[in-house]
């Protein structure tokens, strides 16, 4: 049975790839900050019959990060995706993007924003390696955001979500060459603009039009195609 772990798997996209994983018969390690929480997280992991699982971290805790992998030592992570992700202290409907103007620099939601999107994944995909390297898959997803993107940048704004999506494409890229002799494929994933909780209500698309999208993109993923930087249709995006 092959095995995904995904972080923020209690709400929008990373509670959809637990759904959509877990029916299709995959066994999920679901990692969240507090997975007593959702009841539909819950209701999963109830009707499962144990394979579906959850597990308490919160991504910027290092430590625990490094516990959490211990205890899951014995599990072959055949897809890691870092899918926990924050857009800082407001969504986009709250005014995010206002608040991340330039003039406006809050240098507590710079490292925030930074140590969940940027070190978060870093310490996760470090942590997990030998778990990833003994699967049969051996694949690592970050996602990432087309607003990581500086050559598709031609609106400015949100300074420090922009810069922590394009810094976490460095590191995926990074991966993507130093762990090529261990057989892994590492791939930053921009989900499309989704309708959760951080993508608010006007974005166009929805969260199983999305993870669909993904898991079809990371099902056919290639050495030939780590370290490009996708789209949840498949499609390559400048950097
Ligand atoms: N939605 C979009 O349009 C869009 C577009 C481009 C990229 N993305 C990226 O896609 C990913 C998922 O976004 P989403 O739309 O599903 O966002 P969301 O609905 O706001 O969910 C964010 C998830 O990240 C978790 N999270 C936040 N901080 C965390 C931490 N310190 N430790 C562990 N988990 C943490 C949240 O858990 P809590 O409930 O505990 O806060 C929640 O599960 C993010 O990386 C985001 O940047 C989204």
């Amino acid at each position: 049975m092959a095995i995904v772990l995904v972080t923020g798997a209690n709400r929008g996209l990373g509670f959809e790839f637990v759904r959509q994983y877990a029916r299709d018969g995959w066994r999920v390690l679901a990692c969240c900050r507090q997975p007593a929480g959702p009841q539909a997280l819950t209701e999963i992991v109830a009707q499962s019959d144990g394979d579906v699982t959850t597990h308490q971290v919160d991504v910027t805790d290092f430590v625990r990060i490094e516990g959490l992998a211990h205890e899951l030592k014995d599990a072959a992570i055949d897809v890691l995706i870092n899918c926990a992700g924050t857009a800082g202290k407001y969504t986009i409907d709250e005014g995010a993007m206002a608040y991340q103007a330039f003039g406006k620099f809050d240098g507590e939601e710079w490292m925030q924003v930074y140590r969940v999107n940027v070190m978060g994944p870093m310490k996760m995909s470090e942590a997990f390696i030998e778990q990833v390297v003994a699967s049969d898959q051996k694949k690592i997803i970050t996602l990432t955001s087309e607003l990581g993107s500086i050559g598709f940048n031609s609106s400015g704004n949100f300074y420090p979500y922009r810069a922590s999506k394009a810094a976490v494409n460095a590191i995926m890229k990074s991966m993507s060459i130093d762990l090529a002799e261990k057989g892994v494929i590492a791939i930053p994933l921009h989900p499309g603009w989704v309708s959760t909780d951080m993508g608010g209500k006007n974005a166009p698309v929805g969260v199983g039009e999305s993870v669909t999208g993904m898991r079809k993109v990371i099902d056919g993923l290639t050495m030939a195609k780590s370290g490009r930087y996708l789209t949840y249709e498949g499609k390559e995006m400048p950097w």
